[in-house]
């Protein structure tokens, strides 16, 4: 594995040489690099360098410019306007560059320089209950973003904060208890997630009426409530049947999402439980936390209810339960201290913002957190319906996820069988692709507009072949393989000494640019600049193709190689690029 400078980075380093023995005062100076349409690259520092020396910004650039050591490089540089400098740079460097990322399993992409440890909190859906979009997002961004940080050298850990504890499973458990029978599948297990969920639904609405018609009934819920918290081992036991129950959904879910969630990353709430009573001595006895009409509240001045009063942070109920709050501190504990994290990122939705700023100010106040340790939430918005509302049913109910999933790969399908003929699709590959194409759709829909926006659901939009859709690129990426296999699936040499056309300079200034930007979208947790970055590489392509020729009419022979390799490295980047979006990259579309 060998990491490749970029040729922005390459660059760079030259003006900073070439300022630092120029100018000697202005020595670490930033030459403010950037693409440019005029020339590759465009230095703008020099104008802000010459305010602070006191100098003709033009003057200060051709003396720049005079320094700058151009072999190898740079074929052109030259100051233009009140003092920029416009950089050309050879034909020859783009392709050696490329062709050392070429030749890199990583296509030159660095690691972090200093990586460290991040937990992870996503995909945490809740015990008995219907997993709904929010939960799919969580899923999905927290899955591109494990994939990224792997990928940049971090050690990630993942946790799945499950909803598994809590008052309603004293009703459920109780009315299991009473009806032993109804998560009897006589021996076998629930055959399918779907069928897992119905049980749980239905079992979960008649506990339901019962509590709110039998007096009886709930006074025996809330003594189980106890039990459970106690730790009575039969009742953990039925606890432990629809926890086993549901995860029998989830996974349905999660496999159909072409996910790998691993069950010894499920720890729920209930798997702080033990640390309960200790994280909230803590808080009281330090004083960061004091009992107001019996309950355990932690105060901000900045956070006020509608009445003006400051709203606490309930980290313990009056009589004596514990809620979201205390897991959570619990869990911060936990991460901090046992598992040695550096960063906790939580991929929840926004409208719990103000829940994880108390948290997490709270678990500052009490040094769990501090210089070295930092959280972020990643607050992501609300997946709309096509009528700019929050996704619902037209009959207004939420929408089962896997209904949803279902419908993105049958209109997928579709999709795919138009076209199957032409590249000799077999009936099991169509629906192999159909597969990848819709729950690659529904992902990169998801993926490709800022997290912290709200997006509409639109199927149709979705999976269309043009814009800036998942099939578009992973269309770009079939046509490129079967133009390789045509060619004989040889290693295409690149030869730096040919010149290049203005689109392969375009595709090649693009495609080096990869690192840099998973460098940027790794550290800013912003997986829809990866995306805007493949969408602009397949567009590249789609240019590159309108005016050079790969096959047909055939180009000269080296000529035709130089765009083999071209193609050949885009179709691994755009391979890799999807991959760390969770999207899959069928060779033939
Ligand atoms: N289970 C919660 C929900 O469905 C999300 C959990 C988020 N993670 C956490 N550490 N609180 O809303």
């Amino acid at each position: 594995m060998a990491s490749v400078p970029s040729l922005s980075a390459q660059v760079q380093q030259r003006l900073s040489a070439a300022l630092s023995s120029a100018l000697p005062e202005a020595a670490g100076a930033d030459p403010l690099l950037r693409r440019s349409d005029r020339a590759d690259f465009q230095a703008n520092g020099m104008l802000a360098l010459a305010k602070k020396l006191k100098g003709n910004p033009r003057e200060l650039a051709a003396q720049v410019t005079g320094a700058v050591e151009q072999a190898g490089l740079i074929s052109d540089i030259e100051v233009s306007g009140p003092g920029f400098l416009n950089i050309t740079l050879s034909d020859e460097a783009v392709l050696t560059t490329l062709a050392a990322r070429y030749a890199d399993a990583r296509l030159g992409v660095p690691t972090a320089d200093e990586p460290g440890t991040t937990v992870i909190d996503y995909a945490q859906p809740n015990v008995a209950k219907e997993m709904h979009v929010g939960h799919l997002r969580s899923a999905v961004i927290g899955d591109a973003l494990v994939q990224l940080l792997e990928f940049m050298g971090e050690t990630v850990i993942r946790r799945h904060h499950i909803g598994d504890w809590g008052t309603q499973f004293g009703m459920l458990i109780q009315y299991l208890v009473e009806h032993p029978h109804e998560l009897d599948h006589s021996g076998a297990e629930a055959s399918s997630g779907e069928e897992a969920m119905s049980n749980l639904n239905r079992l979960y609405k008649s506990a339901r009426t019962l509590f709110d018609s039998d007096e009886e009934f709930k006074t025996r819920a809330r003594r189980k409530v106890v039990d459970l918290q106690a730790g009575d081992p039969e009742t953990l036991a039925s606890w432990q049947k629809f926890v086993d129950e549901s995860k029998i959904y989830f996974f349905s879910v999660f496999e159909k999402l072409d996910m790998e969630i691993r069950d010894p990353d499920i720890v729920g709430e209930s798997g702080y439980n033990d640390m309960l009573q200790d994280t909230c001595r803590m808080i009281e006895e330090s004083g960061v936390g004091v009992r107001s009409e019996g309950a355990l509240c932690v105060f901000f001045d900045e956070y006020k209810g509608p009445d003006g009063k400051p709203t606490p942070l309930i980290v313990q109920k009056s009589d004596g339960g514990f809620g979201y709050a205390a897991t959570d501190l619990s869990a911060i504990r936990d991460r901090v201290q046992h598992l040695k994290a550096n960063t906790l990122l939580y991929v929840v939705d926004a409208r719990q913002a103000l829940h994880f700023k108390m948290v997490f100010e709270t678990a500052r106040r009490m040094g769990w957190l501090n210089e070295d340790v930092r959280a972020v939430q990643l607050a992501f918005g609300t997946v709309l319906g096509e009528d700019g509302k929050p996704f619902k049913t037209r009959a207004g109910k939420s929408v089962r996820l896997e209904d949803l999933l279902d419908e993105a790969v049958e209109r997928a399908t579709e999709v795919v069988r138009s076209k199957a003929e032409k590249v000799g699709l077999t009936e099991a590959e169509i629906e192999e692709n159909g597969r990848h194409v819709g729950i690659g759709a529904v992902k990169y829909a998801d993926l490709s507009t800022s997290a912290t926006r709200d997006y509409k659901f639109d199927l149709d939009q979705m999976v269309s072949l043009n814009g800036d859709t998942s099939v578009y690129l992973q269309y770009a990426y079939a046509r490129i393989r079967s133009i390789l296999r045509q060619s004989g699936e040889r290693s295409p040499l690149p030869h730096p000494e040919l010149e290049l056309a203005p689109a392969e300079r375009a595709l090649g200034l693009h495609l080096d640019q990869f690192g840099e930007v998973l460098a940027e979208v790794a550290a800013s947790y912003e997986p829809h600049k990866l995306a805007a970055y493949l969408y602009g590489l397949a567009s590249h392509l789609t240019t590159f193709y309108e005016q050079c020729p790969v096959v047909r009419p055939l180009p000269p022979l080296e000529v035709g190689e130089n765009r083999l390799f071209l193609i050949d490295l885009t179709a691994r980047t755009l391979h890799q690029g999807m991959a760390l979006l969770g999207i899959r990259t069928p060779e033939k579309l």
